[in-house]
């Protein structure tokens, strides 16, 4: 392989620019905040607490007493359409925080990790980590951000079963099935238990809507009908009882 000869130029340019770059990263990496891979955006389930990871470094030790820095930090809730949502805050041993809302840790060990308690559905947002810090003269010397997306789960709540029609042999009947809250939405399924057990499958079965249509029904298809709410984060039931007449 054969190189360029570099003109004086580029040699000038290329020392300036690194000289530049290095300024840059010296003076922006003081300090960084650290949020662990992976783990900007997490799921939890409503009720439950999660913890949201950060922590920062200091880039240049002025001293051998940890932390010799004064950190100012806030924890925003951001979510779509509303304005920024302060939900912690902390400078100089005060702490000023939303209920449910605390740090795991103490801020001398320089690790900021959030913990929300018995989460609910309107926890979901982004989560804006900022800390500055400043040292024993209040002069700025590191300002770094980390966000971390947050969605609440929610098991399905307990669903309502009804039926549509009269239930003569001969007829059809739907049965339906709807959990008022599940996020995300749950999918049904419908099943009839013994004596004469089965499971339902499409097209009968509308596993979205929650309904099931039974057609040109018979005596032998009376019995209870338990509907099952699913997503990925749990399950609620509930059923009918079908009765099948004969006749007018
Ligand atoms: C900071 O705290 C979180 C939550 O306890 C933990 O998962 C993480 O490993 C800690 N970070 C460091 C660098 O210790
Ligand atoms: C019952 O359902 C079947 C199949 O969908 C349809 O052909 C029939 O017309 C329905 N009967 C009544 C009475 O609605
Ligand atoms: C309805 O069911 C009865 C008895 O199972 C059967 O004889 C009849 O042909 C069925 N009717 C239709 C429209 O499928
Ligand atoms: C049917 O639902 C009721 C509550 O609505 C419940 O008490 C009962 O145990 C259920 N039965 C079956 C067989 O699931």
């Amino acid at each position: 392989m054969i190189l360029p000869a570099r003109t004086p130029e580029t040699s000038l340019l290329r020392v300036l620019f690194l000289g530049l770059s290095t300024l840059a990263a010296f003076s922006l990496a003081q300090m960084e905040l650290h949020v662990p891979p992976g783990l900007n955006k997490l799921e939890a389930v409503e009720g439950e607490e999660v913890v949201l990871p950060a922590w920062y470094t200091m880039a240049r030790e002025e001293s051998s007493s940890h932390p010799w820095e004064a950190p100012f930090l806030i924890w925003f809730l951001e979510q779509e359409g509303k304005e920024p949502k302060q939900v912690l805050s902390y400078f100089k041993g005060s702490l000023s925080n939303k209920p449910g809302v605390t740090l795991v840790h103490s801020i001398s060990t320089r690790n900021v990790s959030l913990r929300l308690d018995a989460l609910q559905e309107g926890d979901s947002g982004t989560y804006r980590c900022s800390v500055n810090a400043y040292d024993s003269d209040g002069k700025n010397i590191g300002h770094s951000i980390k966000t971390i997306e947050l969605k609440v789960l929610v098991p399905p709540a307990p669903p309502s079963c009804s039926f549509q029609g009269v239930p003569y042999v001969g007829t059809n009947v739907t049965l339906n099935c709807k959990s008022p809250r599940s996020k995300p939405t749950a999918q049904y399924q419908w099943e009839r238990l013994a004596p004469s057990s089965q499971v339902f499958f499409g097209p009968a079965l509308d596993t979205v809507r929650g309904s099931l249509k039974l057609t040109n029904i018979s005596t032998a298809m009376s019995g209870v009908y338990v509907c099952k709410a699913q997503n990925r984060v749990g399950f609620a039931q509930c059923n009918v009882t079908l009765d099948v007449m004969t006749g007018q």
